[in-house]
């Protein structure tokens, strides 16, 4: 018989207070859940076209090679991540995508037209704008410069083709995202808040503009409040 039973790791032994911010946040989430309130945050990143402002070339490693592609493309991939992508082609929907050995890997999707206004509506775009509304890397592709590559590529697709500038939604905290944009030589544009309370069909919408100078007179407001009937996606 062992005459020294182990002592209790101190983690058993003394009970665990989580810290105050942990709390505080739990305690939010709670009351968010409570009052049926749905948020989303968003940061707005554009690129200008017309500038030269892309940030340094993302060369792609051997092997790839990028190109555009449409809907019919991406149903043969090999990955079902890139499969599921194909939903967003048909009319004003620009698809580019880098390949390895023939096989898209990196896709990125922009819409432009009544195709976004109709079907997303989330920013207002000019005649002369564009807006990526799709961006992925399959998962074992990640932190090869793809993404940042295929932005790049397809900034100039869209500058040949008479566009002006491009704008692209990004969560608040999808660090990998915004740094890609950073990369590619795109510039913070605003942050979007919306907030809904209960099953009401209409968002409260708050666009806070950081960096509009030289844009269209609507926008060059600082700050903007609205009621908005997108959902909350
Ligand atoms: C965002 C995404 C498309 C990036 O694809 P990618 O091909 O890996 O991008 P790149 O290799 O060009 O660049 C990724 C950059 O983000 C960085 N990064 C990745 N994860 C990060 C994190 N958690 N925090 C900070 N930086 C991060 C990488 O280090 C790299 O930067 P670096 O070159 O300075 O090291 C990919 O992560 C993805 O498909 N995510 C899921 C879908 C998504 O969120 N799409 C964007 C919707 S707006």
């Amino acid at each position: 018989m062992n005459a020294n039973p182990p002592l209790p790791s101190l983690s058993r032994a003394l009970p665990v207070t989580p810290p105050m911010s942990t709390t505080i946040k739990s305690a939010i989430k709670s009351l968010v859940a409570v009052l049926g309130i749905e948020y989303a945050f968003y940061r707005i990143y554009r690129l200008d076209l017309t500038q030269d402002q892309q940030g340094p070339e993302q060369t792609l490693p051997p092997g790839y090679s990028n190109c555009t592609v449409d809907a019919s493309t991406l149903k043969n991939a090999k990955d079902a991540l890139i499969r599921d992508q194909a939903w967003y082609g048909g009319s004003e929907a620009l698809g580019f995508a880098v390949l390895r050995d023939g096989d898209p890997v990196c896709v990125q999707w922009i819409w432009h037209g009544d195709r976004y206004r109709t079907k997303r509506g989330f920013w207002p775009l000019e005649a002369c704008e564009a807006k990526s509304v799709q961006l992925v890397t399959v998962e074992a592709e990640r932190g090869r410069g793809l993404a940042t590559q295929i932005k790049q590529f397809s900034a100039g697709q869209l500058k040949q083709l008479g566009f002006e500038r491009i704008y692209s939604r990004i969560w608040w905290s999808n660090a990998a995202s915004i740094r890609v944009s950073e990369k590619s030589g795109w510039i913070f544009n605003s942050w979007v808040g919306l907030v809904r309370i209960g099953k009401g069909r209409r968002s409260l919408k708050i666009i806070v503009n950081k960096n509009s100078k030289g844009l269209a007179v609507p926008r060059r407001k600082w700050i903007d409040v609205s009621l908005a009937d997108a959902s909350i996606d």
